[in-house]
């Protein structure tokens, strides 16, 4: 099991001063998450149950030296880019425009939607941003960098969000400027996240409730990250959500959230293959993860363990946004002595496996399943245990 990365609350101040000249004002920090169970349900208005893990963007900012641009450096990539934040700020492949997706973008993004809230300009500012979640991983580096700007941002501005607000602010930036139509899950966790705690959100009415986690000495969670990343992500998550839309047409209801299986199974005949197959793993998935949250709270970590290879099995299948390196991660991790339960995470097609396991066993399953991997994929994986971690907050300077 690894151990952390060099801390990035130091980088990204060190960083700023070197290449700034001077001490920033303000900093933030943002966790990436691990979702338990409840896996392409939160666009569908259904149950989701992640953490927050002590993975963490910082960004660090103070007053712009030139009034007329941001300089925004990313320390992890050691690129620095200008963008002046008073004016409006669009996405698009034109002169003065800011790229859809790129790094820039997600900062961007959330610097826009501060515009608003002040009236059409921000206070030019140079940040430095440096961040220990991995990207692509599936661990929402993404929803980190947002949340770790909007902290920062209402710090510069004095603006103070609400917990809610502020996730559904950094969504649109995401929605706008990464171009991905994602749920809210992501940054609910990241601004939400509690110390030694999961989150049950009811992406419907978006209330979130605080589950304990088991105690680490006991239990732990461990995320196994294939490494690889499978270029199709984007594009078939858009897809899935309309799959899932064309499934709510033909069922004639609002949204998953009010069918269940047998709604799903009686009306198979007027749904396509795809369509039954999609709808089926929501329908199902959000009742695993509503069991889920009652197996957490009771302690019943076996059957909150058979609930994510179950989870797994209709994401693999029905679903269809595995791959056959999390498929081997899964299954090794099955079959081998103190693990609970294990399952794709995040968005799919590569990225990370979450799993249960017994504490005392955590570094021996990740040095077993680490072996199998290499033997059937000729890869190595990145094994780390997450413990449940506190959401955004203001890092002092
Ligand atoms: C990505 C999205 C989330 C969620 C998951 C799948 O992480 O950002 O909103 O849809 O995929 O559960």
């Amino acid at each position: 099991v690894n151990g952390s990365p060099e801390d990035p609350r130091v980088r990204a101040r060190s960083a700023f001063r070197g290449a700034f000249g001077s001490e920033p004002r303000w900093g933030a920090a943002a966790p990436g998450r691990v979702n338990l169970i409840g896996e392409h349900t939160d666009y569908n208005d259904g149950f989701v149950l992640p953490m927050a893990i002590d993975r963490v963007c910082v960004a660090v900012g103070g007053p712009a030296a030139d009034p007329h641009e941001s300089r925004i450096l990313a320390v992890d990539l050691g690129e620095t880019v200008s963008i002046d934040l008073s004016r409006p700020l669009e996405v698009g492949p034109g002169a003065g425009q800011i790229e859809q997706g790129s790094w820039p973008a997600y900062i961007a993004g959330v610097a826009a939607r501060f515009q608003r809230l002040l009236g059409g300009s921000l206070a030019n500012l140079d940040i430095a941003v440096a961040s220990s979640v991995p990207v692509g991983g599936g661990l929402s580096s993404s929803a980190a960098i947002e949340v770790a700007t909007s902290t920062l941002l209402e710090q510069a501005t004095g603006i103070t969000l609400e917990p809610k607000a502020k996730a559904l602010l950094c969504q649109r930036a995401e929605h706008e400027f990464a171009g991905v139509p994602c749920g809210i899950m992501d940054q609910f966790v990241s601004v939400m996240g509690r110390e030694g705690h999961a989150l049950l959100i009811d992406c419907r009415s978006q209330v979130v409730e605080h589950i304990p986690m088991p105690r680490p000495e006991h239990i732990v969670v461990l995320i196994l990250n294939s490494n690889v990343r499978h270029s199709l992500a984007a594009g078939e998550y858009a897809k899935r959500k309309a799959e899932c839309q064309a499934a709510v047409r033909a069922l004639g209801i609002a949204s998953l959230r009010d069918a269940d299986e047998a709604v799903v199974v009686q009306a198979r005949a007027h749904l396509s293959d795809v369509e039954f197959r999609r709808a089926r793993h929501v329908v199902s998935e959000n009742a695993r993860t509503v069991a889920a949250a009652v197996a957490l709270r009771g302690g019943d970590l076996a059957g909150l363990g058979r609930l994510m290879i179950e989870s797994h099995r209709s994401l693999r299948d029905d679903y269809e946004v595995s791959c056959a390196e999390l498929d081997t991660l899964v299954e090794l991790a099955e079959g081998t002595e103190g693990v609970f339960g294990a399952r794709m995470t995040g968005g799919g097609f590569g990225g990370c496996v979450v799993a249960l396991v017994s504490a005392p066993r955590a570094g021996r399953i990740a040095e077993e399943v680490g072996r199998g991997y290499r033997a059937r994929h000729g890869r190595d994986l990145t094994a780390t245990q997450a413990n449940a971690s506190a959401g955004a907050a203001a890092v002092a300077c």
